[in-house]
């Protein structure tokens, strides 16, 4: 009797500690708290076909990952994006917020429950082929570059050579990898001389390795750039670049180490320009050995060492992206401007530098720098062997080169002549369904976003305007103005977010000049 009886007492007992526990501990399900994370956050790279090791797509493949996956989240190793979110805000950035980390952790921890799985939301699609249209010149690879299977990176340098019949105007540069497994990231450049053919030709098979950079330096060092996980976007109309009749498009591929050897064929696509361009957007090292104030570029072996970097913008410009370039060596870098007035303006800083994980990233809204501002640099390098990325071993005297054992300090902005309004111009346009490339702008800010948010958008000519928050389905939730007419240039519309579930959305902006899509994550409230 004593026996049921304290078997009773221990099991009601375990009962009201569960009850207790679960007040304050939700129980977290994959299907409704986890599987919308992993969508937005992961799943771009994890699937199949795609550089990730493995695909996040399922419960079972979430599941049997769940404890490196709490890992990897914790330290913020993934998702991979260096620049800090509490800094600056850029187009694409996909990080988890502290809240979320720990959502993760806690559904680890209490088991990775599955949950209702008709609640989990659909697996997300992603576009293949073009995200932009059709373009209007397609400079593909000449021929497959084989990556052989023996688990080494390898960072390749393949000529594209352009041949039109006269210079154009280029709205939007868009790299296609070919293998996804293997391709990593890109930079691009544009040259006009002949010092890329020559380096091809020295060394054996299709293209040349060079790591970091081209060997040289090219007309445009960066021209354009891509990362797993960034949109290839059009300028905003009446801004590009050029490209020249006879000129060869440089683009330094790096592959992911790998064991079964594979074949890459990846493609360049060219988008000339609708509108006149009347701005060019110049992509200058602004930052660079040049630009120190405590040079040279030395970094002595077994040594820290940081080094600052300071210019004066001589006129008012506007900046568009900025792209920060070191080697294995770099830590961290921070570089903002300091207005005349003494204001400051901050433009990135990345505390965990990853040579693997480099970009170009660009800002939500043009940013204009008033002339007489003063853009300064601080990067740091760890030279000791307490670096697990030194290259050398024992630490080496560093200095400025090309190779992997030397370093580099750099900062490509793209910048042009500020004009006013400028600062008014959203960049965040969603590619794809850009039947009129340019002429529709939207962005969302904040996003993620809680109780409200704001939808800023623009378009070229006066018309009528309609946007709809769809579910991540494609579904109707709610209609935020119909058919209503807005005027040119800059507008905003705010979104009360109160009603709507935590989850992803889509807001789709509907015009007579284009439509727009953007993801909206709208977060918990409590
Ligand atoms: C931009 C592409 C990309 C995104 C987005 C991404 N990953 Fe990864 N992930 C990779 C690549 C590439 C690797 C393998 C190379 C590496 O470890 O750096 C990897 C490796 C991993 C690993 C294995 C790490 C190890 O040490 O074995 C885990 C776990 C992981 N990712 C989880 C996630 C989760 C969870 C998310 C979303 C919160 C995510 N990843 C988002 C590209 C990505």
């Amino acid at each position: 009797m004593k026996h049921i009886f304290s078997v009773l007492l221990t099991t009601g007992l375990l009962g009201l500690g569960r009850l207790a526990q679960a007040q304050t501990t939700p129980q977290y399900t994959f299907s409704q708290d986890i599987a919308p994370l992993v969508y937005q956050h992961c799943t771009s790279c994890h699937r199949v076909g795609e550089l990730a090791p493995f695909p996040l797509t399922t419960y079972a493949e979430v599941a049997s990952h769940a404890q490196t996956i709490k890992s990897v989240t914790g330290t913020r190793y993934m998702p991979p994006w260096k620049p800090d979110p509490r800094y600056r805000h850029f187009l694409d950035e996909n990080t988890l917020t502290d809240a979320e980390i720990a959502k993760i952790a806690s559904w680890v921890d209490n088991g990775a429950a599955q949950g209702n799985p008709a609640l989990t939301p659909p697996v997300p699609t992603f576009p293949s082929g073009s995200q932009l249209g059709t373009p209007d010149l397609v400079l593909p690879m000449a021929h497959a570059f084989t990556h052989q299977g023996n688990g080494q990176d390898m960072y390749r340098v393949f000529v594209l050579p352009v041949t039109l019949p006269a210079d154009r105007d280029v709205s939007a540069i868009e790299f296609r990898p070919g293998n996804k497994r293997i391709v990593h990231h890109c930079i691009i450049a544009l040259d006009t001389t002949q010092q890329a053919q020559a380096l091809d030709a020295a060394d054996p098979g299709y293209g040349y390795t060079q790591f970091g950079g081209f060997g040289f330096t090219p007309v445009e060092g960066v021209y354009g750039a891509w990362v797993p996980g960034t949109q290839n976007r059009f300028y905003p109309s009446g801004m590009g670049k050029k490209l020249y009749r006879r000129a060869s498009l440089l683009v330094q591929i790096h592959y992911g180490p790998n064991f079964v050897t594979q074949t890459d064929s990846s493609v360049i696509n060219i988008f000339f320009a609708r509108q006149p361009v009347t701005r060019y957007v110049q992509t200058l090292p602004i930052v660079s050995p040049q630009t120190l104030t405590n040079g040279p570029f030395v970094i002595p072996a077994n040594q820290t060492k940081t080094f600052h970097a300071q210019i004066t913008i001589p006129i008012d410009a506007t900046m568009l992206s900025l792209a920060p370039h070191a080697h294995l060596l770099s830590k961290s870098w921070k570089v903002a401007v300091v207005k005349p007035n003494g204001d400051s303006i901050r433009l990135i800083k990345i505390g965990d530098w990853d040579f693997r994980w480099q970009g170009l990233f660009r800002f939500q809204s043009l940013l204009k720098i008033p002339a007489g501002s003063r853009l300064v640099a601080d990067a740091t390098y760890d030279n000791t062997a307490q670096n697990p990325r030194n290259p050398s071993s024992p630490p080496r005297t560093v200095a400025w080169g090309e190779s992997t054992l030397d370093e580099m300090i750099l900062t490509y902005f793209e910048v042009m002549a500020y004009r006013p309004g400028d600062e008014n111009i959203v960049l965040s346009t969603a590619p794809g369904v850009a039947t009129t490339p340019g002429t529709v702008q939207m962005a969302i800010y904040p996003n993620p976003a809680g109780t409200a948010t704001t939808i800023s958008f623009q378009q070229e000519r006066r018309g009528p305007i309609s946007v709809s928050v769809l579910d991540a389905t494609g579904r109707l939730v709610r209609s935020v103005v119909r058919d209503k007419a807005y005027p040119a240039g800059p507008q905003q519309l705010p979104l009360p977010l109160a009603d709507l579930g935590a989850g992803i959305y889509l807001i789709r902006l509907e015009s007579e000049q284009g439509t727009r899509t953007e993801k909206l994550v709208v977060t918990d409230r409590n």
